[in-house]
């Protein structure tokens, strides 16, 4: 690969929240972007400031339209570096609730499409020695009401992870995953209730939310030369909920 060459990362799911502010995050680094998202309406309002970072609108559940894609993505620039597997859609209902359309649904973006872009990276990724980093959630690691598919997918993606670090490690690719916590983000507001906002605060020690920046720092960190020799790792950025029990809510009466 010429080393003079800009790298490449594809963000998936990037016209809005985090993958937006990932998709600037790896910019302002000197990347080029490939912002991917199926959401025409918001692609087409999405204003971006610099001829390194472009707008490709796909599905990434869509098996037969990835070749395309790529292809695209490609032509632009030959090269790909990162693959940031981002997009995402959430659905809260309970185990007898959620129908196998429903369940599907979840899955096909979730979990089909993080299989199948990762898939077809492969072979580029092989050049580059480059990395892919899954974006789970919290959802992914503890169980709670109303997540049968969301939360059942993102540890899918969690377990993917690890399936991908073992396999690609012998060709130099490192494969990590971010598990984040709740960000008001268009996907969470739209299944987050006032009460569900309570609970995360009640539940989380630094009793906040997250920012959009703070997942994307994350992100970054994973996909930079500073993370060189990790792979397989999941890294919860969530204010500490993964690590804590009961207690909290008593201790800050
Ligand atoms: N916001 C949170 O609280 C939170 C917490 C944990 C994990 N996550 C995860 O973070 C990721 C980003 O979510 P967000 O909160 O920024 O949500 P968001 O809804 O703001 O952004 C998700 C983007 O993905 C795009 N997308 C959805 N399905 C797609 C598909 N099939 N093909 C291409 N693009 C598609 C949407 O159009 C949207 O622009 C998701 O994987 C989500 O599950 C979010």
């Amino acid at each position: 690969m010429n080393k003079q060459e800009k790298k490449l990362a594809i963000v998936t799911g990037a016209a809005r929240g985090i993958g937006l502010a990932t998709a600037f995050l790896f910019n302002e680094n000197g990347y080029k972007v490939a912002v991917v998202d199926n959401d025409k309406k918001e692609i087409d309002n999405l204003s971006l400031e610099n001829n390194d970072i472009k707008k490709f609108c796909y599905d990434i559940s869509n098996n037969d339209h990835l070749e395309e894609m790529y292809k695209n993505i490609l032509n632009w620039h030959s090269r790909i570096d990162v693959l940031v597997n981002n997009a995402g859609v959430a659905d809260f209902g309970n185990i007898e609730e959620t129908n196998f359309k429903r369940w599907n649904e979840v899955m096909k973006t979730n979990l089909n499409g993080v299989f199948l872009c990762s898939q077809k990276a492969i072979a580029h990724l092989k050049k580059t020695k480059g990395n892919i980093i899954n974006i789970a959630s919290i959802s992914g690691l503890r169980a709670s009401t109303l997540r049968v598919a969301y939360g059942t997918s993102k540890a899918a993606v969690i377990q993917l992870t690890k399936q991908q670090a073992a396999e690609l490690g012998e060709y130099g690719i490192r494969v990590n995953c971010i598990a984040p916590g709740p960000v008001k983000t268009k996907l969470a507001m739209a299944v987050h209730t006032e009460d569900i906002i309570e609970a995360y605060h009640d539940a989380i020690p630094l009793n906040r939310y997250g920012t959009e920046q703070e997942i994307a720092n994350g992100i970054y960190f994973l996909a930079s030369e500073k993370a060189s020799y990790i792979t397989g790792q999941i890294l919860a950025v969530d204010g500490g909920f993964e690590a804590t029990g009961v207690g909290l809510p008593s201790l800050r009466k």
